[in-house]
């Protein structure tokens, strides 16, 4: 599927650049993919590349416990893509209840490396945000393909990453009709 860079992909799509798009938010990102599927395909893409930053770091308990106890508000429920052995070890650093400002580490083989871990352990069910975790377990999603190559080949993550963060940082003020900067990110202006 991908038999080229993804960056010279990025670099020719201009549109991506607008950032008009917010996949945060479930209704606009609804209407943009109505209208503009393929856009709303490589913003996943560049999100998926992006998020490889989760290799290292930490995240409160509170940030990622709805996926450990009452998942979907049903009782005593987990997050079906959580690997079981992986759930109950954070089950037990963060008890239904307990301190939510606890720190978990986002990559639990290499807590402290940037490396290609970040993948794999998204290939054993073991990411520690939904986010990240959706980007290999949405059935039919096209990151599940992009989570194996970086899984496989840290060199080619780290191109990407190092590339995406470049264009990112280049994007310019949204002006007139250009788009928004949202005052809250959860919604349209
Ligand atoms: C899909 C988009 C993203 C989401 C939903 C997301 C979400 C989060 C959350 C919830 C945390 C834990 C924060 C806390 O507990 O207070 C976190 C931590 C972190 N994120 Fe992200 N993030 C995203 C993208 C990124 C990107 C693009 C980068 C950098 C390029 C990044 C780098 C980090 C780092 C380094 C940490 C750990 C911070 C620390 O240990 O102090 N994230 N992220």
């Amino acid at each position: 599927m991908f038999h080229f860079s993804l960056f010279s992909i990025f670099c020719y799509r201009p549109e991506v650049q607008h950032g008009k798009y917010n996949l945060e938010d479930e209704t606009v990102g609804q209407q943009t993919e109505l209208e503009h599927p393929e856009m709303l395909s490589w913003e996943i893409i560049i999100c998926c590349i992006v998020s490889g930053a989760h290799t290292f770091g930490r995240a409160r308990c509170l940030v990622f416990r709805h996926r450990l106890h009452n998942f979907n508000n049903v009782p005593g429920s987990t997050d079906p893509t959580i690997d079981p052995t992986f759930g109950d070890v954070l089950k037990q650093l963060c008890p239904d209840g307990g301190n939510g400002d606890v720190l978990i580490d986002l990559d639990p083989t290499t807590p402290d490396d940037f490396d290609r871990n970040y993948y794999a352990n998204l290939q054993n069910n073991r990411g520690l945000l939904q986010t990240d975790q959706a980007l290999f377990s949405t059935a039919g999603a096209n990151t599940v393909a992009i989570v194996n190559r970086f899984a496989s080949s840290q060199t080619d993550f780290f191109n990407n990453f190092v590339q995406s963060m470049i264009n990112l940082g280049n994007l310019s003020p949204l002006t007139r009709s250009n788009g928004e900067i949202r005052r809250n990110c959860r919604s349209i202006n």
